[in-house]
């Protein structure tokens, strides 16, 4: 109940001038990356038994399996500095699809609840596409430049706000806009703000400022849900005073936090509890090429 009333007032102001296009299903389709395409393999079926569900990526013309976290470029078109977001949550949802970062090729799971059938949900459903930057890490044992807090050992968190929703797993064309420092128990996690380049406003869309003018309030909602997102259980801080920073701030966020990702893909004993083999030839862990091509068949 109080997840239904909580943001309701909130957000619908902010999506007021938001009209839906929900895109059709996009079940074991495509989706573009720079010169790539990419094909998702969905495995098991989300409602009827999210235990078994499980989603990976593929190259389109090859079949090559990729690693999600791993693999996917995180630039679209690195000139432009547009990124590839990879959608784990879909606005509106509350089951938790993750990318699972101890997996081989870091599949999407649903997070269970310990000893139980049932998925575990947020206290507050997503109200904009949530998901990660690719090739990114925030290392819990080294402090960033811009807030000097250790990270949550995770790719980076990014949310798109534009008008259009996606389907878990989706790559998704996007420019960054800002970012939000969210943090508890001085861990930070960063959540960048991103727009869909194919969005009909994208043209629009180009700072946090025009994010306010074409929709009033939505980033205080945005700012509202991650500090109450996990309330009661929590609620979290937020750094600069909750002030969101610009493009520059996020975009040198995102190369130092490329920079440790790298470090970890060529590091012979990473945190036990990450996955990092992958396609890249720095990688220090290489692909059983014939057990990736299995695990998909
Ligand atoms: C990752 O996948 C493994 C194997 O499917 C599963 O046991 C584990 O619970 C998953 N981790 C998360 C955080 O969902």
């Amino acid at each position: 109940m109080l997840r239904v009333i909580f943001f309701a007032v909130a957000v619908s102001a902010a999506f007021a001038q938001l009209s839906s296009t929900r895109e059709p299903a996009q079940q074991d389709e495509f989706l573009t990356g720079g010169a790539e395409e990419y094909r998702k393999v969905i495995k098991g079926d989300l409602r009827q038994d999210p235990a078994e569900f499980i989603t990976y990526i593929e190259e389109a013309a090859d079949k090559k399996p990729l690693s999600y976290w791993h693999d996917i470029p995180l630039y679209f078109d690195e000139a432009e500095r547009v990124y590839n977001m990879i959608v784990e949550i879909p606005r509106g949802e509350a089951i938790k699809t993750l990318l699972n970062i101890s997996e081989e090729m870091s599949p999407i799971t649903v997070s269970m609840l310990p000893n139980s059938h049932q998925p575990a949900l947020e206290n507050v459903d997503y109200i904009h596409d949530f998901g990660k930057l690719p090739q990114t890490y925030s290392s819990a044992s080294v402090e960033d430049q811009l807030a000097k807090l250790k990270g949550n050992g995770y790719p980076l968190d990014v949310v798109e706000i534009s008008d259009r929703t996606h389907e878990i797993g989706d790559i998704v064309p996007v420019k960054i806009l800002g970012v939000l420092g969210v943090a508890s128990n001085d861990i930070v996690d960063y959540k960048l703000i991103a727009f869909d380049i194919r969005s009909a406003a994208a043209d629009q869309i180009n700072s946090l400022a025009d994010i306010e003018a074409h929709y009033p309030d939505l980033l205080a909602a945005t700012r509202g849900y991650f500090r109450f997102y996990q309330f009661p259980q929590q609620v979290n801080d937020m750094l600069f005073n909750g002030e969101y920073q610009d493009a520059s701030v996020a975009e040198n966020l995102i190369n130092e936090k490329n920079n440790e990702w790298k470090q970890l893909l060529e590091s012979d004993s990473p945190p036990a509890e990450l996955n990092t083999v992958s396609q890249q030839s720095f990688a220090h862990f290489q692909p059983d090429q014939s057990k990736w091509q299995q695990i998909l068949a």
